[in-house]
């Protein structure tokens, strides 16, 4: 997941970058293959049944490239961009480049020969996940034996020098747990602190339902978050981002349509944003057939959504246009069923009320959220299957998996463990 660190780096660029209209960030999504199956990872639903995965050949030519169009950001994400056994090359080849360069990842597959590597190769920044502070919750929410692994890691990153950015997407089911994720942040030695509450895009609007935390738990949680800030000062920079379903206004989507952002999918799709691919009515290009001059520039999939003239009221008159562009593209479609809408989570929107009812669903939810509770703890002394196979059928969760993908990719919507 785009991180809430370089998203406020993507919107400061944006402001620079809409007057020249360059993609400052490019965005690699190397792989869809994840060891993990977070419920709210917001890879597509289908991804299991995409094409082949771009070669090394294509992804170096694809770093040329981005770098030619102005591109100085770029983060390797995923799925899981470990997964990939030539990432040391790409790595080096975008230090070569001058890229600035990022990798996000859950930390499954960073040993200290890789990590050795990606340091000699010029990798810049890591940013490693936590699920929860606690194993029981990581692993349940990964459906991973994992937690102990990104301990280990997380002190990888402090070995070899690289800036701690820890990041832990939050939701009902581990908001709870604000100051104890802050205090294994303190123990970790982290300097940036990512609490992201979800983005309800691909896996994690499937488990919306399972997911938004109420307005209560938010409200604490930002009040333990502001009590810790207080407490270390400038020591660790904390990032608390709060689900846009409980704003009023609409966030600056990639700081606008093809404004700053482009990512490569694992099979060669140059998208304007991470979510864009599930859009109707859009053909978005292969970069194995086309340059990313070209798709930047002059495909109509980078254009569809550029500047206003796309836009409906109660936008096209809103003076706030200018700032959030009419927010996101992908939720206004996600929502509404139509990608030029207003985005709901607006107040003037005239669909505002989907936002207000999946909150209210969210407050009456969290209040029977004990029996989840018992369940998780149920699950830590299951083995990795038996939790899953329970978990599945108690909690209509949908675990991101191949299996389950390419079920829903066939239409069926019933989860499997
Ligand atoms: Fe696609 Fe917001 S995620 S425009």
């Amino acid at each position: 997941m785009l991180s809430s660190f370089w998203k406020t780096l993507m919107e400061k660029a944006g402001l620079e970058q809409n007057k020249t209209n360059l993609p400052l960030w490019l965005l690699a999504e190397v792989t869809y293959k994840c060891p993990l199956h977070c419920v709210y990872c917001y890879n597509p639903l289908d991804y299991a049944t995409y094409g082949k995965e771009l070669s090394t050949e294509d992804w170096l030519r694809v770093l040329r490239e981005g770098r030619e169009l102005g591109a100085t950001q770029l983060g390797f994400s995923g799925g899981e961009p470990l997964m990939r056994a030539d990432l040391e090359i790409l790595i080096a080849e975008a230090r070569r480049l001058g890229y600035y360069s990022n990798l996000i990842t859950s930390g499954v597959g960073l040993d200290e020969r890789r990590i050795a590597a990606f340091k000699e190769g010029g990798l810049d920044h890591i940013q490693v996940s936590f699920q929860d502070s606690t194993r029981e919750m990581n692993d349940f929410l990964s459906s991973t034996r994992t937690f102990d692994l990104k301990q280990k890691v997380a002190r990888l990153v402090k070995k070899y020098d690289y800036p701690m950015v820890l990041n832990v997407v939050l939701h009902r089911l581990n908001i709870d747990h604000v100051q104890q994720i802050l205090q294994m942040a303190e123990q970790l030695e982290a300097e940036y602190v990512e609490l992201a509450n979800t983005q309800y895009y691909g896996w994690a609007y499937l488990n919306r339902d399972r997911l938004l935390p109420s307005r209560e738990q938010l409200l604490r949680a930002e009040e333990i978050t502001n009590d810790f800030r207080q407490r270390v000062g400038n020591r660790v920079k904390i990032y608390f981002v709060v689900p846009d379903y409980y704003e009023t206004r609409p966030k600056p989507c990639m700081s606008g349509w093809g404004a700053v952002f482009l990512a490569v999918t694992a099979d060669g799709l140059a998208l304007p944003c991470h979510s864009a691919r599930m859009l109707p009515g859009l053909s978005f290009p292969s970069v194995r057939d086309h340059d990313l001059r070209w798709i930047w520039h002059d495909s109509p999939a980078f254009n569809a959504y550029r500047g206003d003239a796309w836009m409906k009221e109660p936008c096209r008159s809103c003076p706030e246009k200018v700032k959030d562009y009419g927010g996101c593209r992908c939720q206004a479609y996600l929502m509404t069923g139509d990608a030029a809408n207003a985005d709901p989570v607006c107040d003037k929107s005239p669909l505002h009320g989907l936002v207000t009812d999946a909150v209210e669903r969210a407050r009456k939810l969290a209040a029977g959220s004990e029996r989840e509770a018992q369940a998780r703890q149920r699950a830590a002394s299951e083995d990795e299957a038996q939790a899953r196979q329970r978990a599945a059928s108690e909690d209509a969760m949908f675990f991101r998996d191949d299996a389950n993908s390419l079920s829903l990719a066939g239409g069926k919507k019933q989860p499997s463990a």
